[in-house]
């Protein structure tokens, strides 16, 4: 199974979102059905994308809250998601983690919150320029993966791993497909530390139409994380055909 999944941020108001899925819905995506193909719109146009879009494409939450419920103003937790449609939901995005200051051990209750509430997380990991540079992108990513991951009784459930090196997001400056194999298969035996399944690991980071086919025919990747190249139904969907 490969795996697109688009990850439309802050980028789309709530008609534009519903918009993208309308066309995304008019197009037979059905007929890949190797692929799996999951949108992650603002939470508030979750039900209206939900209705719009059809049943061959997933829904995703950008992120949500660790609490199950209760006295936690302005959060939504993996349980809301769950209870409109939702089945993934991206945990520790490079965004959460650096723009809104989100630790390792925040990234961890929110893996058990989205495994609790039956949703599958997709754990993402990353490291910064400055880690690549000084030779600790190994050790940053070991920490994030040793936190979220370490006695997790995901009782044999589903996970993903993204790979987002902070480097490559929303930068134009994409990891070239042969490092972020090397990468992605570092990854894999890691993971063996954490669970016997073997979690499919995506890549993101300025994939768009030109380089997807690349990432693609890895063999360590099993799909990609796409942002602002997914926020346009001509770039998008062209992104779509070109796997
Ligand atoms: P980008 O974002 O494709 O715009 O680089 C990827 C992501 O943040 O998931």
């Amino acid at each position: 199974m490969k795996y697109v999944f688009a990850n439309w941020k802050m980028y789309l108001d709530v008609p534009a979102s519903v918009e993208l899925a309308q066309t995304l819905a008019a197009e037979d995506l059905g007929a890949l059905s190797d692929t799996t193909i999951a949108v992650f719109p603002t939470a508030l146009a979750f039900m209206d994308v939900a209705r719009a879009i059809g049943s061959t494409v997933a829904l995703g939450a950008q992120n949500c809250a660790w609490a199950p419920a209760g006295a936690y103003t302005g959060a939504i937790s993996a349980h809301l998601f769950k209870s409109v449609g939702c089945t993934y939901a991206l945990v520790g995005h490079s965004e959460r983690r650096h723009i809104f200051g989100e630790t390792d051990t925040a990234v961890r209750k929110k893996m058990e919150a989205v495994l609790d509430a039956g949703l599958i997380p997709v754990l993402c990991i990353g490291e910064t320029k400055e880690e690549k540079d000084t030779g600790k992108r190994e050790y940053r990513l070991k920490k994030q993966l040793h936190t979220a991951l370490q006695d997790l009784d995901a009782g044999g459930k589903e996970f993903l791993i993204a790979y987002e090196p902070v480097w490559a997001i929303g930068t134009g400056d994409a990891c070239n497909p042969a490092d972020a194999d090397d990468v992605h298969g570092w990854i894999r035996n890691e993971l063996r530390r954490y669970t016997d399944r073997s979690a499919p690991i995506l890549y993101g980071g300025s994939v768009d139409a030109g380089n997807v086919a690349g990432y693609m025919a890895r063999e360590m990747i099993d799909g990609v994380l796409v942002g602002s190249a997914s926020t346009k139904s001509a770039s998008f969907l062209s992104l779509i055909r070109a796997i």
